[in-house]
């Protein structure tokens, strides 16, 4: 198979390792990555997810393309899997984490056990990515670069996604953190915040309270918008290897999330 698409020549022979590739916008990401000639790791705590996304990825271009099964939001699983990746693919170029749940409800209808899973998956798996392979690239000394799915909830709040909204908010200042710690060591960061694309977290996500059923109408009428408009998954996954060949900072994604960032 032969790189193709407007980035071949950046991306081709490099380590790209997307956590959450099962399905959505990690799915797209990595299939692009593979399309510029990359070599992916897939990963998702969906076993079969990740497996079908290695194997189309290597129909797709990609020279090589493996699977892994992990829970991002479990610290020894996520230690063993950068020990493995190292010692068995290499240092990764290009880290995007992206896996992430979703959770409607308002402050007082959400459990601490809610909150927990939420932070848990999307913001403790986004530090532990960050440090276990940030560290290997630092150390390593040639460069590289993160990308962390934060969402256009992290600047807008939203009194039905309390929890969520937080999480990301945190992704999206740990990412500036970070930004300005690795600069120096010619590693970039980037947050990506999309607004609503079509995939199952926005048709899966539970919903919980008074609140959450206007959040659900909300995505209803952001849902048949998008049908007519169309915002798939295929234009993020295109923004994210825009942000790391431009080096971006933080990139709102969807016509309303660039808005609701001008307003910010
Ligand atoms: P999705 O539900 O299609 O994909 C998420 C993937 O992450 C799934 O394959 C799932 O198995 C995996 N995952 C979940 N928890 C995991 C864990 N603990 N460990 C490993 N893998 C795990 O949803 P989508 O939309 O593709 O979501 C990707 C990212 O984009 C998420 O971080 C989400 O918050 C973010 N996002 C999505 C938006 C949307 O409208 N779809 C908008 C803004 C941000």
């Amino acid at each position: 198979p032969v790189a193709s698409g407007p980035y071949a020549d950046r991306f081709g022979g490099q380590l790209v390792l997307v956590t959450g590739a099962g399905s959505g916008i990690g799915r797209a990401t990595a299939y692009a990555f593979a399309e510029a000639g990359a070599r992916v790791v897939a990963v998702d705590r969906n076993a079969e997810g990740a497996a079908r996304t290695a194997e189309m990825s290597r129909l797709i271009g990609a020279p090589d393309a493996w699977a892994e099964t992990v829970d991002v939001s479990d610290e020894q699983a996520m230690e063993k899997l950068a020990e493995k990746v190292a010692t068995e693919y290499g240092v990764v170029d290009v880290l995007v984490n992206n896996a992430g749940i979703g959770l409607s409800g308002s402050f007082f209808d959400t459990t601490a056990e809610d909150w927990r899973k939420v932070l848990d998956v999307n913001l403790w798996g986004v530090i532990h990515g960050c440090r276990l392979f940030g560290k290997q690239m630092a150390e390593r000394g040639q460069g590289g670069h993160i990308v962390n799915t934060a969402s256009a909830a992290a600047y807008q709040p939203s009194k039905a996604l309390p929890a969520y909204s937080t999480s990301k908010a945190a992704v999206l200042m740990l990412s500036e953190c970070l930004r300005a710690e690795l600069a120096g060591q010619g590693i970039g960061v980037s947050a990506i915040c999309p607004g609503f694309v079509h995939t199952n977290i926005t048709s899966t996500a539970r919903f919980a309270g008074v609140a959450a059923e206007e959040e659900k109408r909300r995505q209803k009428r952001a849902a048949r918008l998008y049908r007519l408009r169309g915002y798939p998954p295929e234009k993020v996954a295109d923004a994210v290897l825009r942000a790391v060949v431009r080096n971006q900072a933080v990139v709102p994604v969807t016509p309303e999330a660039r808005g609701a960032h001008l307003m910010s």
